[in-house]
């Protein structure tokens, strides 16, 4: 949640400034609180302020700090679990909800970026998906017929407008679009405000009930007491195993590079590889910066990140032979719903007045401004047409096969508790590095800071008790099960853990 837990700043945090939000000093009481100051929380809290309600956003880092402040923000309707596997999953109507409801979350930052005149260098842009290999081709085929079926305007070309290599036959997409993700919350933040909003940081939520009212404890001690809790902290902190087992946490990789200005069309651009590439650029002074991304794998189950930006940069250079120096390198992580849509909506198993929004895979950007939509449709009491397919308690059978796979993957990772640890001893850790460390029958999670200090914590997860894995790229403590996240220090900055690592016995 801090930003600075993670080693690595991305292009958005190095451009722009995040004013610091005072804490919550006192309790209060409002119509709604949000948890969580990232985009999808944001949009929630600016939708319903412009319909009157009264809205409190709590967050434990700055606005932004979390997954927001590192994406890649690709505004895009085109699918990334593709329309043709949608269609097999959910069926043709949802398949065009889908389509529909990306669509109109574009649609929306648009109309919001104009008329509250925030100046996040928001861009139409087109879309170009092209095959990684030949062995694809009939996938683009596929997806644009099922495109085509979800409603989509979309065509096939002879390839990206990319001068320096051909990507052979491509799907262009129109009418997608790219900005600047933390001045575009900036920008809400202040609507929301002027709206009778209010915000408040380092306020930890550290306990979430539902019922009449909900109330909020927050780390200092402060209650919120509210008619409505809508839990937008990226994977929900208030959900011990219902939701944690139908997603799946992923960490991608992105590099900035030098390009010259012009040198490469403006556009959007993907290929179909598992995991796939992703590209865009962004203008920085008298240059554009290329950024691409991908590379992704299980949270907690690799720990090769330096290599993993080598391949992305490799990836770059031969495509892109203007790519100059690499001036960004983040990373960060995605929650893979197993069905491929985001959750959003009534908390399952949970009092009425508890929502969340959750599983964005790698389209938070038009996810979050999904739910802010269909929240304050769900809040308001309307009706909404794409309740169903978000809806947090849907099972979709014909996702049982990944479902199996992905939790039969968490199983596997209790056995940790019988290995060794990473090394045999502490000494062996070198300055800033961690490593798993087994002393008797416990495993600890070590780390030696830059000046050579020992810090002891235990391993264990506090969400469900997984053993946590160093992140030498990062420098944080991930954990393989669920994607909950730690700083070096054991400080909690991702859920669904809500509370930091516990100090060594
Ligand atoms: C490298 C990368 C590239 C991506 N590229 C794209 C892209 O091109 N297009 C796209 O659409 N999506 C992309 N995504 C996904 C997208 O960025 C995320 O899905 C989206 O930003 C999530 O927004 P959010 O509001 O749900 O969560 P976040 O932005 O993570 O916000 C959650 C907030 O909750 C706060 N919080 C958590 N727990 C608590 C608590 N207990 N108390 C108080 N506050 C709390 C955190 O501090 C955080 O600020 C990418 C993601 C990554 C990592
Ligand atoms: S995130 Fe669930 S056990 Fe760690």
């Amino acid at each position: 949640m801090r930003d600075d837990s993670q080693a690595s700043t991305s292009i958005w945090m190095a451009t722009a400034t995040t004013p610091s939000q005072s804490r919550l000093k006192e309790s209060i009481r409002t119509d709604v609180c949000i948890i969580g100051a990232g985009i999808a929380g944001l949009s929630t809290a600016y939708l319903l302020g412009r319909e009157g309600r009264s809205v409190v956003v709590l967050d434990d880092g700055l606005i932004g700090g979390g997954m927001t402040g590192r994406t890649t923000a690709h505004l895009t309707n085109a699918f990334d679990d593709r329309y043709v596997e949608m269609e097999k999953i959910h069926g043709a109507e949802e398949s065009r909800l889908i389509a529909e409801s990306h669509t109109a979350a574009i649609d929306k930052v648009s109309e919001i970026v104009t008329s509250e005149k925030i100046d996040c260098a928001f861009e139409w842009l087109d879309g170009f998906l092209f095959a990684q290999t030949p062995d694809d081709l009939q996938l683009l085929h596929d997806e644009l017929a099922a495109a085509h079926r979800a409603g989509l305007v979309v065509e096939k070309v002879s390839r990206a407008p990319i001068e320096s290599f051909d990507t052979g036959v491509a799907l262009r997409f129109p009418r997608q679009a790219q900005f600047h993700p933390l001045t575009y919350l900036a920008g809400l933040t202040r609507a929301m405000m002027r709206d009778g909003g209010r915000m408040f940081g380092e306020t930890h939520a550290t306990k979430i009930e539902g019922g009449s009212p909900a109330r909020i404890e927050t780390s200092h001690g402060p209650v919120v007491t509210s008619d409505v809790v809508v839990v937008a902290t990226n994977t929900p902190v208030n959900d011990r195993v219902a939701i944690h087992t139908k997603q799946a946490p992923y960490v991608t990789y992105v590099i900035g590079i030098h390009a010259p200005k012009g040198s490469v069309t403006r556009a959007l651009y993907w290929d179909t590889g598992d995991p796939y590439h992703y590209v865009r650029l962004q203008s920085v002074n008298d240059h554009d910066v290329l950024i691409v991304g991908g590379e992704d794998h299980k949270t907690g189950q690799a720990n090769d990140g330096h290599e993993r930006y080598g391949r992305l940069e490799q990836w770059t250079r031969e495509r892109f032979p203007q790519a100059g120096e690499v001036q960004f390198r983040w990373s960060g992580q995605v929650m893979e719903p197993v069905d491929g849509v985001a959750f959003i909506g009534r908390n399952p198993l949970d009092d009425d007045n508890v929502y969340i929004a959750t599983g964005d895979s790698g389209q938070g950007m038009t996810h979050g401004t999904i739910a802010g939509m269909l929240l304050t449709d769900l809040i308001q009491d309307r009706k909404n047409r794409w309740e169903d397919l978000y809806s947090p308690s849907r099972v979709r059978v014909k996702s049982l096969p990944e479902y199996a796979s992905e939790n039969i993957n968490v199983a596997g990772q209790y056995a940790d508790y019988v290995t060794a640890g990473d090394l045999k001893s502490e000494s062996e850790i070198r300055p800033g590095e961690g490593a798993i460390i087994r002393e008797g029958v416990s495993k600890l999670a070590v780390h030696r800071d830059e000046a050579g200090a020992v810090h002891k914590l235990s391993a264990v997860c506090p969400h469900m008790g997984c053993i946590v894995a160093w992140n030498s790229t990062e420098r944080t403590w991930d954990c393989p099960c669920h994607g909950s996240r730690f700083s070096a220090e054991g400080k909690v900055y991702q859920g669904p853990a809500n509370s930091d690592l516990s100090a060594a016995e």
